[in-house]
């Protein structure tokens, strides 16, 4: 039968870049593309975010695809936490996966650095930290404003992306892991962090466990990304991480991501996937059919990928890399094609 996708193209750049992605769903076929139109638009018409049963109505869903949320008309970001960070939260999508992956070596912007050096996963945190919105303003607006907003880090939220990231390496045959926190200055939170890493990798002698105080592996990352196979992470430094990342690939327009709930078993199907590139709604390029949609297109593949389809992912993988090899892109990675051109670049190529 056929996956029900529920499609959200939301703001700016999102709904360019969707529309790319979905011609391949389309082209690859055997997929009902149901979109939603949640966005700032919607918000601002009706000034609802999502309805009510909005996150059931997710749930219904086989898997999500996702554009962007964020326009400056929206300054507090209300639909955006409600249909991005809400989602994630209320389906409980714990792992946020992001590859970082390059296809052509021209495109990294390090110095002699190959697709042999940008080879990685990061494994972000994605329900809880400073994300959760505990906290307040007082006397706000004031010269005596206190701001506060504290990070939650729970025992149940960091062991299963810890452990989620050793299964994943010894799943992919991969030999090493990195947890990367800030226990020499967040002394409390990131101690849960520390000590779950160690019990945790204690039971997976066969890999190699290391740590690195976030500022020294951001540093790494620039310096020497070939070291990494597998980093994990909570959830803003991860944030941060990933669009480093992006930068790695050859641009933020690059990157790929899956929000995700494993199920106990290998099956990834316990809550639907949501599905989005990396990158946000880049306002300033909206509408001008500029925007990059490989991420997009990528995180399409990680769908079909997560759903069991993993031929059709592979297949719009080595399309989007022949493109990438002939420079038929978009300005942002070389190329001097626009967003439906870079596109219609990457569906010939699956004929
Ligand atoms: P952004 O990712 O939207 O853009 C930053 C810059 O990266 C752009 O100006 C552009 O130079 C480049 N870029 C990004 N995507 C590109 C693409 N597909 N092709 C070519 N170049 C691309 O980040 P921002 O400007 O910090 O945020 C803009 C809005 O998007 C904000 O409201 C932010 O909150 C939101 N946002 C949403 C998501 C999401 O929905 N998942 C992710 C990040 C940011
Ligand atoms: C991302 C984005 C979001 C995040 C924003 C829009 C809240 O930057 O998905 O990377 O911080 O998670
Ligand atoms: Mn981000």
């Amino acid at each position: 039968m056929a996956h029900r996708i529920a499609v959200i193209p939301g703001d700016g750049i999102g709904p360019e870049v969707i529309a790319e992605a979905s011609r391949v769903l389309t082209r690859v076929g055997d997929l009902d593309l149901h979109p939603l139109p949640w966005s700032a638009d919607h918000y601002l018409k009706t000034g609802v975010t999502l309805p009510p049963d909005g996150y059931d109505t997710l749930r219904s869903f086989d898997a999500i695809l996702l554009g962007a949320l964020g326009d400056p008309r929206v300054p507090d970001n209300r639909h955006a936490r409600d249909v991005l960070l809400g989602t994630r939260f209320e389906l409980d999508l714990y792992v946020n996966y992001r590859p970082v992956r390059l296809l052509d070596d021209r495109l990294c912007p390090l110095k002699a650095k190959t697709r042999a050096d940008v080879n990685f996963v990061v494994c972000r945190e994605n329900t809880e930290g400073v994300y959760v919105g505990v906290g307040g303003r007082f006397k706000a607006g004031t010269d005596d404003e206190i701001a506060v907003q504290e990070e939650v880090n729970t025992f149940k939220g960091v062991n299963r992306i810890v452990r989620y990231a050793f299964e994943y390496a010894r799943a992919n045959g991969l030999r090493k892991v990195c947890m990367a926190d800030k226990s020499n200055a967040m002394t409390h939170g990131h101690a849960l962090w520390q000590r779950v890493f160690h019990q945790v990798r204690s039971e997976y002698a066969d890999i190699e466990a290391t740590h690195l105080y976030i500022d020294a592996l951001a540093m790494f990352l620039v310096q020497d990304p070939g070291q990494f196979q597998v980093i994990v992470t909570n959830n803003l430094f991860g944030d941060i991480v990933t669009d480093i990342g992006g930068a790695l690939q050859g641009g933020l327009g690059m990157a790929a991501s899956g929000n995700i709930h494993p199920g106990p078993s290998t099956s990834l199907r316990a809550s639907p996937g949501m599905f989005e590139p990396v990158h946000g709604s880049a306002p300033p390029l909206a509408g001008k059919n500029v925007a990059n949609p490989i991420g997009a297109i990528l995180s399409a593949a990680l769908m079909l990928e997560m759903l069991g389809r993993v031929e059709d992912a592979r297949r719009i993988e080595r399309a989007v890399e022949g493109a990438v090899h002939a420079g038929e892109v978009t300005r942002d990675v070389g190329g001097t094609l626009g967003t439906s051109e870079a596109g219609a670049a990457v569906l010939r190529r699956l004929a």
